[in-house]
């Protein structure tokens, strides 16, 4: 049997080398971890991006130049602060929330983050959230990030590609999961709705993607990046 990855030694090194590389370059401040701290004390689970991961969201959103941003998954809010943080003052960020508890939490997490003005919280099922923002015909989203139940992400992806302009940046965690994401003959929800979203985006010639393959403190996965040309 080839090892599996994922295993606690590698865990441990991915672990070092992420806050090597956070507590050199910067990736926490006072209001994130107390954010953290409130979500683990509510009970919501640790599953929120890494820190250098929601510096990489960070920085995507910057290089963007995005104005608009669209989140499908808010938990407690960490990667929509890091996001938020990107924005220009009059810059707005729409995130989309199935459970109240977690959105509660979110919104004292970003009120705390002095980033409440730019974010909005949308609750209910994503599905339905999209469904309304089509009928609304609001104006394009520069960015958006797709992180909530991984059988959705193919009406997620739809749905965000449809709410973009020409140059959008896409962006869908959690695709690699170990690695399960090759077994084609799986029958976990989560993996199959990855693979449908990867079929979605190479059906689609107004994308242009690619999958960067991630270890650190999260153990191995990896994220679908696509602009809409
Ligand atoms: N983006 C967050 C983590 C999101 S975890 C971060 O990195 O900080 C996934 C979130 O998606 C959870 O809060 C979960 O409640 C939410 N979720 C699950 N199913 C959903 C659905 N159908 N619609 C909207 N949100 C959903
Ligand atoms: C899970 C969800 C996530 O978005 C994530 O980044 C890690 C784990 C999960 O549902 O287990
Ligand atoms: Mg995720």
């Amino acid at each position: 049997m080839p090892q599996r990855p994922s295993e606690p030694e590698d865990l441990a090194r991915w672990g070092a080398v992420d806050r090597y590389f956070g507590t050199l370059l910067g990736d926490s401040d006072a209001a994130l971890d107390a954010g953290l701290r409130a979500a683990e004390a509510a009970g919501l689970p640790s599953i929120q991006v890494s820190p250098l991961q929601g510096k990489l969201l960070h920085l995507l959103a910057r290089a963007c130049r995005a104005r608009r941003i669209l989140e499908v998954g808010t938990l407690g809010g960490y990667s929509t602060t890091w996001m938020a943080r990107a924005l220009p003052p009059e810059g707005r960020l729409l995130t989309l929330e199935l459970e109240p508890r977690h959105a509660e939490v979110a919104r004292a997490n970003l009120v705390r983050a002095g980033v409440s003005d730019r974010v909005e919280i949308r609750l209910g099922p994503a599905s339905d959230s999209l469904a309304a923002l089509l009928r609304e015909a609001v104006p394009p989203f520069d960015m958006v990030f797709i992180d909530a139940d991984k059988a959705g992400y193919p009406g997620y992806l739809e749905a965000s590609v449809r709410l973009s302009r020409p140059g959008t940046l896409l962006v869908a965690d959690n695709v690699v999961r170990r690695g399960d994401v090759v077994e084609a003959g799986s029958s976990d929800p989560s993996v199959l709705g990855v693979r449908r979203m990867a079929e979605v985006i190479a059906a689609d010639p107004r994308l242009l993607a690619t999958v960067v393959q991630t270890v650190g403190v999260k153990g191995y996965d990896g994220l679908a990046v696509a602009i809409v040309l």
